[in-house]
């Protein structure tokens, strides 16, 4: 396997785009990534593109085609889809594709049309079980609540712990311009917000967004020759779990997250110690908690404490998800994971401005649907 770098990073202001649509959104974010790279179209020689669903959310397929021809590119393309970890394989895909000597330079990126129809939470169920959960009405808030009612059943986790995490990720989308939501919230403005599904309120959850993510892989030598900052990809992991819930043993951990980072730790030949900041999958702030527990972070059942006491604020013991997270950055399903890689390169780079943390190693996390997929990539300066 060959080393391998991003090189370049670019993505769209992530929010209601309602203007906007899916090609045009890809479009510029890999064309800010390959200007960021300061190469020219003409060098990227393959491209894989994470997206949930081009079809149910705005009618159009084959997005592998339409990405690369509107970026004017004739290359091989690939689309990738695994729900909401879409992205973060699409990553992993370019990451094989250039480790293994077959192309040299990729982009890779995400994008997500959400607002094009009025059934999002429908579509959004598709990538629960359909036969076994969806059909009989459970949603992605409802399946996160059960594990939530678990989570606090056992350990004791309470509301205000949740409200923690998204008081926390609010305040650092304050200092990130493409985030979809820049507004400081309180404890309180989440307790007040409207239950969706008990214990999770309105402020619990990631909003639907649009919005693409973009970036540009290089090979050892390619990197070296093209870039003064490459930020190297030391791991990746990505397993997969029953889709359904009720099919796992344990509906407080994710067995994908912790069997992914299994493997991106032990290919990176680090620990969860040695890692400065972190990007994870906070779809709902349970999801927050759960992650920071299943990456070793801190130990099973400890991560509300943990989060209230102020461990993972920017400055904190273990930053998490600096960038806003999902919950305030944004959530366009399939951009999701490549722009938790941007966030992580910003960071090595040192150019995250007011959320700079000074990582030298970073971790960020991505899953699909409630754990079906879960991906898991260590990047250093
Ligand atoms: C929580 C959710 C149901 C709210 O949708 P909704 O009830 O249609 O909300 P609306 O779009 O009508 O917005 C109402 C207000 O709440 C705000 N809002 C909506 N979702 C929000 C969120 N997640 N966080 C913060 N504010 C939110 C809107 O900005 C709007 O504010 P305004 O009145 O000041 O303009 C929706 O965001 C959702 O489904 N989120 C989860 C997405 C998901 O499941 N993703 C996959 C995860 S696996």
């Amino acid at each position: 396997m060959r080393k391998v770098a991003v090189i370049g990073v670019g993505m769209t202001k992530f929010g209601l785009l309602f203007e906007r649509d899916l090609s045009s959104m890809a479009v510029e974010a890999g064309s800010l990534a390959i200007n960021d790279a300061g190469i020219e179209k003409k060098d990227v020689e393959v491209l894989y593109g994470g997206t949930m669903s081009g079809g149910l959310f705005s009618n159009q397929e084959h997005t592998g085609s339409l990405l690369a021809d509107r970026m004017g590119l004739n290359v091989p393309s690939v689309r990738v889809e695994a729900a909401c970890a879409s992205g973060g394989l699409a990553l992993r895909q370019g990451y094989i594709d250039i480790a293994s000597g077959m192309h040299d330079i990729a982009v890779v990126g995400g994008v997500e049309k959400m607002t094009d129809t009025l059934n999002t939470t429908k579509v959004l169920a598709t990538a629960a079980d359909v036969e076994r959960e969806a059909v009989f009405g459970a949603t992605f808030p409802g399946l996160y609540a059960m594990m939530a009612k678990l989570h606090m059943h056992r350990y004791g986790t309470t509301e205000v712990q949740m409200a923690d995490v998204s008081v926390k990720n609010h305040a650092n989308a304050v200092h990130n311009k493409s985030a979809h939501f820049q507004k400081e919230i309180s404890v309180d403005d989440v307790m007040r917000s409207q239950k969706i599904a008990d214990p999770l309120k309105i402020l619990d959850a990631s909003p639907i967004s649009d919005g693409a993510a973009a970036l540009v892989l290089a090979s050892e030598e390619k990197a070296r020759e093209l870039c003064d900052t490459p930020v190297w990809i030391a791991g990746s992991g990505h397993a997969t779990d029953t889709i359904s819930l009720h099919d796992r043993e344990d509906i407080t951990t994710l067995k994908a997250t912790v069997a992914a980072a299994k493997q991106a730790y032990g290919q990176a030949h680090l620990t969860s110690k040695d890692i400065d900041v972190a990007e994870v999958h906070d779809c709902f702030t349970i999801a927050e908690l759960m992650a920071i527990e299943d990456l070793g972070f801190v130990k099973k059942g400890a991560s509300g404490k943990f989060t209230s006491e102020g461990n993972t604020k920017v400055g904190g013991k273990i930053p998490i998800n600096p960038s806003g997270g999902l919950k305030a950055k944004g959530h366009p399903i399939g951009a999701s994971g490549v722009a938790q890689a941007i966030e992580a390169v910003l960071q090595l780079r040192g150019d995250a401005g007011k959320r700079n943390t000074g990582a030298h190693t970073a971790l960020t996390h991505n899953v699909g649907g409630s754990g079906g997929t879960a991906i898991v990539h260590i990047f250093k300066r």
